[in-house]
C-alpha cells in the first residue's frame, strides 16, 4: 500500500463522496431509502471502496454493509466505526457517508504508514437512520445491536408494505430479527464521524468537535379524521375540516417548542385527503418529531401534544390519533473514549469542544453494545439536510488526521 499522504488522502475521500452522492433512487438529487435498489448500489460501490482497503466485506440480513479487518489474533477485540448510507430525499453528500468513507480511508492512512492495529476494526454503512421510509430512525443499527422489535416490524410505508415483508423479501421469503452482531466484551467501542449538522464549529473556527451526548427523539404519525364536503356549498358554522384540525395542531407544537427551549417540535410531513381544492378535507395525517437533551421533559412534551389534539379534535368534532413510531431516550458519549478523542483534536487544533448532538446518530442504538465516540466535523453554515451541505477540503483532511491518531493511540493503549 503506497504510503498516501494525509492531502493525497483527503482529495481520494472527497472523490469518492461525490460518486457515492451520485448513487440515488431520484433523479437530479441524492436520495436512499432503505432497502431500494439506490441503497443496494450504494452498498455495492462502498464494499468496493472496503476491499480496496483490505477489508473483508458482507451485508447482514438488514442491508447493513460491514468491512472488517483481519483480525491480528484470536480473540482480539474490535473498534466499530461507521454510520448511515441512507438518507434523506433531496441530501447531501456528507451526512452519514462522511461517518463510513472517512474510516476506510483512515485505515488505508494507517496501513500505508506502517500502524499496526492490536485489534480488528469493523467499519459499518447502517441501511437506514433517517426513518424516510417507515417514518422510524434507526432500523439499520437496531438490526445490528439486536434490538429490532416486533413494533418495528409491523412499521408500513405509505403503500402498506411492512418492514418485515421489506426483510423477508430481500433474505429469501424469511426473515427473522437478528441477535446482536457482537457481545459487548467484544468490542473496544465505536467511533461515528458524522458533521456537525450545526454553527457552532464555524463559529468558534474550529474544524472538529467532540459530542458529549445525543439528544432523545419521539416520532409520530398524527391524524385527524372529519368530513369531506363542498368547498362552495358548505357552511362554515357546519365543517368538519381535518386539515384545519391538523393546522392548530401544527402551531401548537411550535408554540409549545418556542415556550420550552431548548425542546424542539417540528411537522415535515402532511397529507391532506382526498387533497383537492373544492372539497373540504376529510382527513389529515401529519409526521410528529419531538426532541430534548432531557427525556422527562421530551415526554413530557408529547404528552402535552397529544392533550392538545384531543382538545382540538372534540372542539372541531374530529377524530384523533397519535401512534409513536419512534421513541429513543438520550445517550451520553463514552467519557473514556470522548477524553482520547479530545485530546487529540486539542494537539491539532489547539482546543477541542464538547457539542451536545441535537440530530439523532447510530451511536444511540450501539450504545447497548459499545461504548461510543462521536467526532463533530464543521460543515459550512451549519447546512445539513440539503444538497447545499458542505465541508472543505481541508476539514476534511483535519477529521482524517485525526482518525488515524485515534486509531494509532488506541493502537498503542491495546498492544499487549
Ligand atoms: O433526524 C436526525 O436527527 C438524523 O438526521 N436522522
Ligand atoms: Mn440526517
Ligand atoms: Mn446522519
Amino acid at each position: 500500500m503506497p504510503k498516501a499522504s494525509l492531502t493525497q488522502a483527503a482529495a481520494a475521500l472527497a472523490r469518492r463522496l461525490d460518486r457515492l452522492a451520485r448513487v440515488s433512487e431520484e433523479r437530479g438529487v441524492t436520495t436512499r431509502t432503505f432497502m431500494s435498489p439506490a441503497m443496494r448500489r450504494a452498498n455495492a460501490l462502498v464494499g468496493r471502496f472496503m476491499k480496496a482497503a483490505g477489508l473483508s466485506v458482507r451485508v447482514d440480513p438488514v442491508g447493513n454493509l460491514i468491512g472488517r479487518t483481519r483480525a491480528p489474533a484470536r480473540g482480539a477485540k474490535t473498534l466499530l466505526m461507521g454510520s448511515h448510507l441512507d438518507t434523506v430525499r433531496d441530501a447531501g453528500r456528507f451526512d452519514g457517508a462522511l461517518g463510513v468513507l472517512l474510516p476506510i480511508a483512515a485505515l488505508e492512512v494507517a496501513r500505508g504508514r506502517g500502524i499496526v492495529l492490536p485489534f480488528a476494526v469493523e467499519v459499518l454503512g447502517f441501511s437506514e437512520e433517517e426513518g424516510v421510509r417507515f417514518s422510524s430512525g434507526y432500523l439499520g443499527s437496531k438490526g445490528y445491536a439486536g434490538r429490532l422489535g416486533k413494533l418495528d416490524l409491523r412499521l408500513r410505508d405509505s403503500r402498506g408494505i411492512t418492514v418485515r415483508e421489506v426483510l423477508a423479501k430481500s433474505n429469501r421469503g424469511r426473515f427473522s430479527p437478528p441477535a446482536p452482531a457482537h457481545s459487548r466484551g467484544e468490542l473496544i467501542g465505536y467511533l461515528e464521524v458524522h458533521i456537525e449538522q450545526g454553527p457552532v464549529l464555524e463559529a468558534l473556527g474550529l474544524a472538529a468537535g467532540v459530542v458529549s451526548a445525543i439528544a432523545g427523539q419521539t416520532r409520530a404519525r398524527v391524524a385527524f379524521l372529519g368530513k369531506a364536503g363542498h368547498a362552495g356549498t358548505t357552511p362554515m358554522a357546519l365543517r368538519r375540516d381535518a386539515l384545519a384540525g391538523a393546522a392548530e395542531f401544527i402551531l401548537a407544537a411550535e408554540a409549545l417548542a418556542r415556550a420550552r427551549p431548548p425542546l424542539v417540535t417540528t411537522v415535515g410531513r402532511i397529507e391532506a385527503r382526498p387533497g383537492t381544492a373544492n372539497v373540504i378535507a376529510g382527513a389529515a395525517e401529519l409526521s410528529l418529531d419531538v426532541r430534548h437533551p432531557v427525556d422527562a421533559q421530551r415526554l413530557a412534551a408529547c404528552a402535552g401534544l397529544r392533550k392538545a389534539g384531543r382538545l382540538i379534535a372534540v372542539r372541531r368534532d374530529l377524530g384523533f390519533s397519535m401512534e409513536v413510531t419512534q421513541d429513543n431516550g438520550a445517550v451520553s458519549c463514552s467519557r473514556e473514549l470522548s477524553s482520547i478523542l479530545a485530546g487529540i483534536v486539542r494537539r491539532h487544533e489547539g482546543r477541542c469542544v464538547a457539542l451536545a448532538s441535537g440530530a439523532g446518530h447510530d451511536g444511540v442504538i450501539i450504545s447497548s453494545l459499545a461504548p461510543v465516540a462521536m467526532l463533530f466535523v464543521r460543515c459550512r453554515g451549519g447546512l445539513s439536510h440539503s444538497p447545499g451541505e458542505s465541508v472543505s477540503r481541508g476539514d476534511l483532511k483535519a477529521a482524517l488526521r485525526i482518525v488515524v491518531d485515534f486509531l494509532a493511540r488506541l493502537a498503542s493503549r491495546h498492544a499487549k
